[in-house]
This record gives C-alpha cells, sequence and structure tokens, in this order.
C-alpha cells in the first residue's frame, strides 16, 4: 500500500459513504445494452432545475455500460470526475463504456501499473487514472500529470484519495457500491459542468 500519510484528502468530495442509505423506490429506463440502469433516487438543487444527486442500480455490467452511455453524452472538455469504490467495483468498466459510447474501439488496459492512459475519442482528449499505487508527490511531479490538467482534458480518477490535494476538486463524484444483486452508483455535481452532465443522463 502506498504510503499517503502526507496527503490530505479532500473532504467535500467524500459525499456517500454509505450509497445505499439513499436507497428507496426504483424506477426503469430506457437503454441501448439490454440491462439497464434503474433509477434509485434524485433530488433536484434549491432552485428547482439542475439535479445535483443520483443514485441507479446497476444489475450487471450491461446496466454499468448503458449507464456510461448516458454518462458520455454530457461530457464537456475540462470535466473531472472521481471514481469511487473497492477493488473491483466496476469503475474501470464504467471509463470502458464511456470510451466505446465515444466511438474508441482500442483496447481499454486498467492503469493499475501505468497510473495514466491517455485516449483521443469522440473529439475529446480523456486521461484515466488509477492512483491506487501512487507512491508520494514526487512520483505525480516527475511523471508530469500536474501538466495534465489543462482544462481542456476530460478526466476519469480512480482512487482519487490516494493524490489528496494534488487534485483538482471534482465536477462529478461517482461512488460504486456491491449490490444484494449488481452495483449501486451515486454521482454527485459540484459545478455547472457537473450539474449539465447530470442532466444529460435523463435518468
Ligand atoms: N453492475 C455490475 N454488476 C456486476 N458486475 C459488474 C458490474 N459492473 C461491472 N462489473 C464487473 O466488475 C468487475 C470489476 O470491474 P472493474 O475492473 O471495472 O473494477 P474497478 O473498480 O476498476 O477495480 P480496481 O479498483 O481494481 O481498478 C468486472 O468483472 C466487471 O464485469
Ligand atoms: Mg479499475
Amino acid at each position: 500500500m502506498p504510503d499517503n500519510s502526507r496527503f490530505t484528502p479532500n473532504p467535500e468530495t467524500t459525499v456517500h459513504p454509505d450509497p445505499s442509505a439513499l436507497l428507496r423506490t426504483k424506477g426503469s429506463l430506457e437503454g441501448g445494452y439490454g440491462s439497464t440502469p434503474e433509477l434509485v433516487e434524485g433530488c433536484c438543487g434549491s432552485t428547482g432545475s439542475p439535479r445535483t444527486d443520483v443514485m441507479v442500480h446497476l444489475a450487471d455490467e450491461n446496466a454499468t455500460l448503458n449507464f456510461a452511455h448516458r454518462l458520455a453524452s454530457g461530457l464537456c472538455k475540462g470535466l473531472v470526475i472521481y471514481l469511487h469504490g473497492d477493488l473491483g467495483a466496476g469503475k474501470t468498466t464504467l471509463v470502458r463504456g464511456v470510451l466505446r459510447a465515444l466511438g474508441y474501439e482500442g483496447r481499454v488496459k486498467s492503469p493499475t501499473y501505468t497510473l495514466l492512459e491517455t485516449y483521443q475519442a469522440g473529439g475529446f482528449e480523456l486521461r484515466h487514472f488509477d492512483l491506487y499505487r501512487l507512491n508520494d508527490e514526487e512520483e505525480w511531479e516527475v511523471a508530469g500529470f500536474r501538466d495534465e490538467f489543462n482544462g481542456e482534458n476530460i478526466f476519469f480518477i480512480e482512487w482519487p484519495d490516494r493524490a489528496g490535494s494534488l487534485l483538482p476538486p471534482a465536477d462529478l463524484d461517482i461512488h460504486l457500491a456491491p449490490a444484494e444483486s449488481g452495483r449501486t452508483l451515486a454521482v454527485t455535481a459540484y459545478s455547472t459542468q457537473g450539474k449539465s452532465c447530470l442532466n444529460a443522463l435523463s435518468l
């Protein structure tokens, strides 16, 4: 395990330590992969319009890919998406689904050892981090990761807590957790761009 004792996790991004606490009713949704994400809960911002918080049940991998397809339709340049969840929660599957939805046909590898994989797809520059094995700030700086945050690239960041304050704040926070069957996925938006993306999910 990396020594992250000197990193300071951003508390504002830890929003659903127990996503199942939000579980209430289920509704069905249309989708292109057969299995569909089921809306568990959604609530709107105080102004009434932008949705800031959504939870869905993903019955199987296809439902995760279906959700990723919806997410891809709301992406915009510069978006930073944190992906939380234990080993095997489905974070990389979600990124793979986004890339497929954007037309990327190549291999989508988990950046477990490289920490970063880069993609061009759908007119976007995408950056997929897995920071589980990030050792320290020096590794971050030497690898030039800071320069990636140029306001243009779109980020999917697995294990963001490993980088603490090195990362810019999230526009969207996604928490994946095992459910009785499949996974629950909770999304929270923290910015105008994040809220637009959330609204584009059409859940
Ligand atoms: N909704 C789902 N229901 C059941 N299984 C799923 C679902 N979504 C993804 N999976 C499965 O979960 C497994 C692990 O997925 P994945 O590699 O994406 O996890 P991860 O969160 O990226 O893990 P790590 O932290 O180790 O990188 C895969 O076999 C995938 O098929
Ligand atoms: Mg992964």
